[in-house]
């Protein structure tokens, strides 16, 4: 099922943050053989380079054209609270002809600045993006994290707003109040990190977050209200946390690098949460997303 929005976008796409590269070309490739097609990426992921090699690899064996695969990247935009600076219009322009060609392509489908840490610079960094678009290297463009506030600023620079704002959304970090902006806007929300709830969500040692021994703990619990929909429905926890995101009109991002769990995530249309378990997910948002280990990325100016 795709969303159509000026641009077609399949409703589930493939997530890549921290499938090492040298990895990332055999999962994507199993993921665009299980059906997958549509490819998350970003120059900060470091793997741009296997998925380039995953989607060829899928196309030639199952006959697919680059219209086939919606590939969506983000750019770095510096962080000069984290010594680094934004990057420039100029830089930003370069930043997408070096993702093209480590992804081996010469245009995606979606370009997002990966989230709004360039202070001043960040007007500067969207125009460029708009300019990208104009000159058909991406075919839609957007940001991610972005709060009500970082749009207004597009919006009263008279710039054209976002296709698409990439999100932390799941049951537990709802954003009710920039979802409803985004969709009276027209921006897509895409929910990135939906399995946060589950105790396998980024359970390998490592992989950083700011979820809380207490939360993992909970989401392992027999008890816990995911395990019971899943039940009820006879899906798994993870099929009911991706339902609730299409069932609220956002994209997904499913990560797996496990072939069954990836078919599993990619299955979501043969059942419906009712209204009254939609209304039951919908008392369970605690406010502020925990995938990023450094906080909430929208907080930053
Ligand atoms: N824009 C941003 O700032 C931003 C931030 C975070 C993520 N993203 C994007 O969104 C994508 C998804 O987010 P995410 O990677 O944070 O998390 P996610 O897709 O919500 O969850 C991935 C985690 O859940 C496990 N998992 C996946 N399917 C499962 C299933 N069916 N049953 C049980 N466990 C399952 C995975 O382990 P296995 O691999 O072992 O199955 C992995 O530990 C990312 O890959 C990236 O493309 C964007």
């Amino acid at each position: 099922m795709p969303f159509s929005r000026g641009f077609d976008m399949p409703a589930v796409g493939f997530g890549t943050y921290l499938i090492p590269n040298a990895e990332t070309s055999v999962a994507v490739s199993r993921a665009l053989h299980a059906g997958y097609r549509h490819v998350d990426t970003a120059e900060a992921y470091g793997n741009e380079e296997g998925v380039g090699e995953g989607i060829r690899d899928a196309s030639a064996a199952l006959g697919l054209v680059r219209e086939d695969v919606f590939v969506t990247t983000k750019l770095w935009p510096g962080n000069p609270a984290w010594g680094q600076p934004a990057k420039s219009r100029d830089a930003t322009v370069a930043a997408l002809e070096a993702s093209l060609e480590r992804l081996g392509l010469d245009y995606v489908d979606l370009y997002l600045i990966h989230a709004p840490f360039a202070g001043d610079g960040r007007l500067d960094q969207w125009r460029a993006l708009v300019s990208l678009r104009d000159r058909g290297m991406a075919r839609a463009v957007g940001v991610s994290n972005y709060s009500i506030d970082h749009i207004r600023e597009i919006e009263e620079a008279g710039l054209p707003l976002p296709d698409a704002n990439q999100i932390e959304l799941h049951p537990w970090s709802q954003k009710p109040e920039l979802v409803s902006y985004l969709q009276a806007k027209g921006i897509l929300p895409i929910a990135y990190s939906s399995l946060v709830p589950l105790s396998t969500w980024r359970a390998v040692a490592g992989q950083d977050s700011a979820k809380t021994d207490e939360m993992t703990a909970e989401g392992a619990s027999g008890d816990s209200p995911f395990k019971k929909l899943a039940a009820k429905y006879s899906v798994s926890e993870s099929q009911i946390l991706l339902r609730w995101a299409i069932q609220r009109g956002f994209a997904v991002l499913p990560k797996s690098t496990n072939p069954e769990r990836m078919r599993q995530n990619l299955d979501l249309f043969s059942f419906e949460i009712d209204t009254s378990d939609m209304d039951s997910l919908a008392r369970m948002d605690r406010g502020d997303g925990v995938a990023w280990a450094v906080g909430d990325p929208t907080k930053a100016d």
